[in-house]
């Protein structure tokens, strides 16, 4: 069930449009005078601690059928030329069936560099702590998608476990953890109620983009369109935590070109998450894959120019205005 479903994420993810979304609202002041030229710029920022070339990564999506293992080869391989950290699919058919563990694993084969591994909730510690041994993995990440799993007829409908689980795993586990969404965005009180169970760093992961709401009416033919009306914009999700000072906020959702990146830097977040922008990379070949990121790398630092900006931090300092 549970690999069929993947597939299913997979087929509909791709099938999903490229949508209008509130980065396009954002505007930030531009200069002509920058002062600088494009070899000074700077796009070295940190996640989880760790320090990164470029402020991005490649956000979780696969693992557990024989395309998700093609699919984890083939960003494995991008991740590790690039140096960009990987997040990987939730591991949960791994642990419930180790023959699905290769899927993962193939992960670690090809990348050397950041590799997170991906929990859900329901996770005890123990499972957590396998599924980081399962692939090495620098990093842990859990996705709250209460929506998700509500619109899904086979989805979990018993949610008393996950607080304490996710209490129980930042306190105990070894490597650096975040909590994730998975493109509904979070509201303040989840972040709030998050920081209490002593989280320390969390990715928004908003609306705009890959939406779970309509996978999975897709999936079970019922109409939950209606359940949109209580996800949070990438943007907004990001604008009501901007006076926050104790989280490490990553964002995604709907990250769609480098403006978006450097867009999301702008209002708060340290690093990127991009999941159906690098999905669409894996239908070419690996040469050309590389060629759309190096293009990416290359626009991200003229956008640096235009906005005046030398590194990652000092996009703090851009002026911006959002339209309502
Ligand atoms: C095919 C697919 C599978 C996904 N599976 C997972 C998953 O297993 N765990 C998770 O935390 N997020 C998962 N996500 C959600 C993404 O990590 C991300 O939060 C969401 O897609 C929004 O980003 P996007 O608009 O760039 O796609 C998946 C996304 C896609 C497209």
């Amino acid at each position: 069930m549970i690999k069929n479903r993947k597939d299913e994420h997979i087929a509909f993810a791709f099938k999903q449009g490229i949508r209008i979304n509130r980065f396009d609202d954002v505007f930030l002041e531009s200069t002509d005078l920058p002062e600088m030229s494009i070899e000074d710029i700077d796009l070295s920022t940190t996640f989880l601690g760790y320090d990164i070339p470029y402020p991005f990564y490649i956000n979780a999506m696969t693992g557990g059928s024989l395309k998700a293992t093609e699919i984890n080869e083939f960003l494995s391989k991008l991740a590790n030329h690039f140096n960009l950290p990987m997040v990987l699919g939730s591991q949960s058919i791994a642990i419930k069936d180790a023959s699905w563990e290769s899927s993962f694993k193939v992960a670690r084969k090809h990348h050397n560099g950041l590799l997170i591994s991906n929990v859900n909730p329901n996770f005890t510690l123990e499972q957590a702590k396998k599924a980081i041994q399962m692939v090495d993995s620098n990093g842990l990440s859990i996705h709250i998608n209460l929506i998700q799993e509500l619109s899904m007829a086979e989805g979990d409908r018993d949610f008393r476990l996950w607080n304490d689980n996710i209490k129980n795993i930042v306190s105990n586990i070894q490597v650096p953890v975040y909590v994730k969404q998975v493109g509904q965005g979070m509201s303040l009180q989840t972040v709030q109620k998050l920081k209490k169970l002593g989280v320390k760093a969390i990715d928004v992961s908003g609306k705009g983009g890959t939406s779970f709401i309509e996978i999975e009416s897709n999936r079970s033919k019922t109409d939950y369109s209606y359940l949109e009306s209580f996800s949070i914009e990438t943007v907004d999700a990001l604008l009501n935590l901007k006076d926050e000072t104790e989280l490490d906020i990553y964002a995604s959702g709907g990250i769609r070109n480098p403006l978006d990146v450097i867009k999301a830097l702008t209002l708060g977040a340290k690093a990127v998450g991009l999941s159906k922008w690098f999905l669409l990379l894996t239908e070419l070949s690996m040469e050309e894959a590389i060629q759309r990121v190096e293009q990416f790398i290359t626009d991200l630092k003229k956008i640096m120019l235009i906005v005046g900006k030398q590194n990652i931090k000092a996009l703090k300092e851009v002026k911006y205005t959002v339209k309502s």
